[in-house]
This record gives structure tokens, C-alpha cells and sequence, in this order.
């Protein structure tokens, strides 16, 4: 952090001492107040629910600008990694600061390769859940219960197992979530192949019978690797903040992703690009693209509690750049399955266009997000809409791991406990149940 030589005095109208709070500067990026010292120094707190304009942490690893639509990962723009590298070499990267070169990725493609088994044990835990039990259940308790597995590597304070338990939950979580599918379709599990990449594993292990050779198709790989690079990390989500929090206090790295993984489930974050697809169905049902102008006007209507969803973000007040790499990837998908003329996609290209000229979501700069387009490529390519969010955790379980050891890496870090504004009964004696009314 580099002091500025800006700063900021804060001062009381009741006359109670004003204080000086210095200002921090980033590589790029807002400034930071700095509070630390201030309920120490005042008495008091401050209040952001939600958190709007506070900066939890510092980090190297993300950047977004909201304003521009730009997306950064350890400094290089998301539409360049997603046309120039694979999703292990943006794992690298996530994890390790820099691009890897042949032989590093070499070794690290290795490494994550020979860890994509899961302990036969893990099996058991899926025949206690319902076979439609919703995939994220599944992953919520498959991951949390990784961590009864691998005792050599629960300490989050040892570097050594941060590295190992890094590269086990990159390298099963594709494993877990094509499990958690075949449980679902009652088909039997399919096991990793060493001599695949890691996305056409994954497509693999989900679509694979033991029946007959499985043939990769090269652009479902593609898409689904681009799938996985666009959702690795996004700098402090609810997901990751979630994860930052709960490891902060030293429990074990499987607990910790496990709670990312619990938080993404929502539709308000993770779960909107099932919730999206979901939408854009049911607008189908309704009548498709003739249907769209009374939808919206649903939308606009506060009392309906109809959103749009895959559309607004916390941050991007400009187009989301992983929607446009989305939607190219979208017809790229569609045009190589000879399904150019998908109904859904036609709808969701009428709506956002029909959205982004329209004063309601205009004025409050509400562009389409991830989540619009990913569930349309996803269910091209034979996903079911139950998995979506299921993928996206499998894909930001790298950012979250990184984010994690970035946390943990820090020595100024200390355990996460935010205080409040109460406002509930003031203290009073309870009454014998004789008396009360
Ligand atoms: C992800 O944080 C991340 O980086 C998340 C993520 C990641 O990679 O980790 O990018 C992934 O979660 C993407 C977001 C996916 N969620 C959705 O698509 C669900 C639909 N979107 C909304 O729920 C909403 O836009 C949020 C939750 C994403 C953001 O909400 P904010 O920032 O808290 O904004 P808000 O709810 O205060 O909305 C501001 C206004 C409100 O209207 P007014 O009260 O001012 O009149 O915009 C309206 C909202 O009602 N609004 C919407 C809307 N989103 C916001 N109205 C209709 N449809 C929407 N989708």
C-alpha cells in the first residue's frame, strides 16, 4: 500500500476530538480510507451494510473496473486469457502471480492430473442423498467432506499444505461434479484419464458410459475450458469474502471453500445463471419474443419481485466482459452444433437488447452479467440447468484457493469480526412466567 499524501480528517459536530484518518493507494483502482484506528480513537463505527464502500482486504490477484467493463487477472485482461491460454494456465497464474512457461506448465498440469481421483470412500456420501437432491447440495457436502480425507493437509498456517490442498481441489472438483451429475442420471461414475486435458476429462466423466469409447469434441472442450477461465475469479465477491472470512479463522482449506461453495448456491450470485436460463424458459413459455414487453414490465414493477436475472452487478456498471466473451462463445457452441436458430438464444439476444434500450435498467446501469449467456452454452452443450452453479464453483474454486492463501499469506491478517448498529431491547430483568402478560 502506498500512503498518499491526500488525508482525511474526521470531525464531530459535538465538539468530541476530530481525527485524521490516512489514505492508501492501490496500483490502480479507488483509494482506501483508512479506519483501523477509529472506533479505538472515537467510540464509534462505521456502517456499510452490504458493503458497499468498503474495502475489506488488500490483493493482488483481481481487478475490476466497474465504470470500463475490465476484468483483470494478476494484471492481464480477461478477453486475452481467454483467447491466448487454457483454464490450468490461468490456475498458474491465479495461484502463483505469473504465466507459467512450458516446463511449469508442463509439471503443473502433471501434478493437478495425478490428483483428480477422490477417495473411493467419497462415493458412500452420495447414496445418502435423494437422486434429486439439487447438485449444489451435493457439492456443499462433498467438499466440506474432503477435508475428512486429507489430514497431511488441513493446516492452513503450513505453506506445504496450502500447495497440496491447492492442486486436490482443483484437480477434484471436476471429478465431484461429474459425480454429483451421474448420481443424478443414475448412471455409474466415470473415472479421470490421465491422457485427457483437464476440460475434456471433465466432459468425460460427465458424459461417458462404460458402454462406449467417449470422443471429446474439441469445441464443447473449448467452451467449457472458456466457461471455467471467465468464472475463476472475480477480486471480493460474496463467495470469496465468504471464503476469506471463514478461513480466517484458521479452520481447515476443504471447511473453507465448502462455505464459498454453500454462498455461490444463491441467485443472487452464483445461482442466477440457473436462475437466468430458468427465466428465459419460462418467457418461452409465455410466448417467447412477443411475450418479452410484458415480462419486462413485470420487472419493473417492485411489487412482483420479478428480477431480471443474469442482468445488474454490484460492480460492473458498464457491460460485463465476460458476457460479450459469453455470447461469442454462445454462437461459436451453437453454430458448431448446427443450432443457430435456438430459440432461447434468439429471446435472450431480443431481451438484451430490448433491456439495454430501456430507461428502467438504463438509468441503473443494469447490462447483462455472466450468468445471462453461461447457461445458454452450458445447456448446448448437454449440461443440465441443476449443474450450472455447480460448474461456476468448480471453476472460482481456484480464485477462492488463491484468495484464501493470499489471506493467509498476509501476517497483518486477523480473524474476521465485524461489529454492528444495535438496535435491539435495551437491558432488562426477565420476570417470573407467573408475571408476565
Ligand atoms: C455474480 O460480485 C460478483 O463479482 C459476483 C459475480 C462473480 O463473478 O463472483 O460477478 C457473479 O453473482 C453476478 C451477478 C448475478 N446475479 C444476478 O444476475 C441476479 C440479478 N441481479 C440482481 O440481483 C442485482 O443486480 C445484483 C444482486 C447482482 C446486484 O445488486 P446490488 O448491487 O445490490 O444493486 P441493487 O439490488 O441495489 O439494485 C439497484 C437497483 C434497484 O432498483 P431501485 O431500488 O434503485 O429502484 O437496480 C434494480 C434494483 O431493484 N435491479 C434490478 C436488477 N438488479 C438490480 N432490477 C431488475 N432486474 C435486475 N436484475
Amino acid at each position: 500500500m502506498i500512503p498518499s499524501d491526500v488525508k482525511a480528517t474526521l470531525s464531530f459536530s459535538d465538539g468530541s476530538p476530530s481525527m485524521e484518518l490516512p489514505i492508501y493507494k492501490g496500483t490502480i483502482g479507488p483509494d482506501v480510507v483508512d479506519i483501523r484506528k477509529l472506533y479505538a480513537q472515537t467510540g464509534r463505527f462505521t456502517y456499510d451494510p452490504g458493503f458497499l464502500s468498503t474495502a475489506a482486504c488488500q490483493s493482488n490477484i483481481t481487478y475490476i473496473d466497474g465504470d470500463k467493463g475490465e476484468l483483470l487477472y494478476r494484471g492481464y485482461p480477461i478477453e486475452q486469457l481467454a483467447t491466448n491460454c487454457d483454464f490450468l494456465e490461468t490456475c498458474y497464474l491465479l495461484l502463483y502471480g505469473e504465466l507459467p512457461n512450458p516446463q511449469q506448465k508442463g509439471d503443473f498440469v502433471k501434478l493437478v492430473t495425478r490428483h483428480t481421483m477422490v477417495n473411493e470412500q467419497m462415493q458412500f456420501f452420495l447414496r445418502g442423498f435423494r437422486r434429486d437432491a439439487h447438485p449444489m447440495a451435493v457439492m456443499t457436502g462433498l467438499v466440506g467432506a474432503l477435508s475428512a480425507f486429507y489430514h497431511d493437509s488441513t493446516d492452513i498456517n503450513n505453506p506445504q499444505h496450502r500447495e497440496i490442498s491447492a492442486i486436490r481441489l482443483i484437480a477434484k472438483m471436476p471429478t465431484l461434479v461429474a459425480m454429483a451429475y451421474k448420481y443424478g442420471v443414475g448412471q455409474p461414475y466415470i473415472y479421470p484419464k490421465n491422457d485427457l486435458s483437464y476440460s475434456a476429462n471433465f466432459m468425460r466423466m460427465m458424459f461417458a458410459t462404460p458402454c462406449e469409447e467417449y470422443e471429446p469434441n474439441d469445441v464443447l472442450v473449448r467452451a467449457i475450458d472458456r466457461i471455467f477461465i471467465l468464472h475463476a475469479d472475480h477480486e471480493q465477491n460474496a463467495s470469496t469474502s465468504t471464503v476469506r472470512l471463514c478461513g480466517s479463522s484458521g479452520t481447515n482449506p476443504f471447511a473453507a471453500i465448502a462455505a464459498g461453495v454453500a454462498c455461490l448456491w444463491g441467485p443472487a450470485h452464483g445461482g442466477a445463471n440457473e436462475a437466468a436460463l430458468n427465466m428465459l424458459e419460462d418467457v418461452q413459455r409465455m410466448g417467447g419474443v412477443e411475450k418479452i414487453g410484458e415480462f419486462i414490465k413485470q420487472v419493473k414493477d417492485k411489487n412482483s419481485g420479478i428480477k431480471l436475472m443474469g442482468f445488474g452487478h454490484r460492480v460492473y456498471k458498464n457491460y460485463d466482459p465476460r458476457a460479450k466473451l459469453m455470447r461469442e462463445t454462445c454462437h461459436e457452441v451453437l453454430d458448431a452444433l448446427g443450432k443457430t436458430n435456438d430459440p432461447i438464444l434468439k429471446l435472450a439476444m431480443e431481451l438484451e437488447k430490448i433491456a439495454l434500450e430501456d430507461e428502467y435498467f438504463v438509468a441503473r446501469k443494469l447490462y447483462p452479467n455472466v450468468d445471462f449467456y453461461s447457461g445458454i452454452v452450458q445447456r448446448a452443450i448437454g449440461i443440465p440447468v441443476s449443474l450450472f452453479t455447480a460448474i461456476f464453483a468448480l471453476a472460482r474454486t481456484v480464485g477462492w484457493i488463491a484468495q484464501l492463501n493470499e489471506m493467509i499469506g498476509d501476517p497483518e491478517y486477523k480473524i474476521g469480526r465485524p461489529r454492528q448498529l444495535y438496535n435491539g431491547a435495551a437491558k432488562r430483568d426477565v420476570k417470573p412466567i407467573g408475571q408476565r402478560a
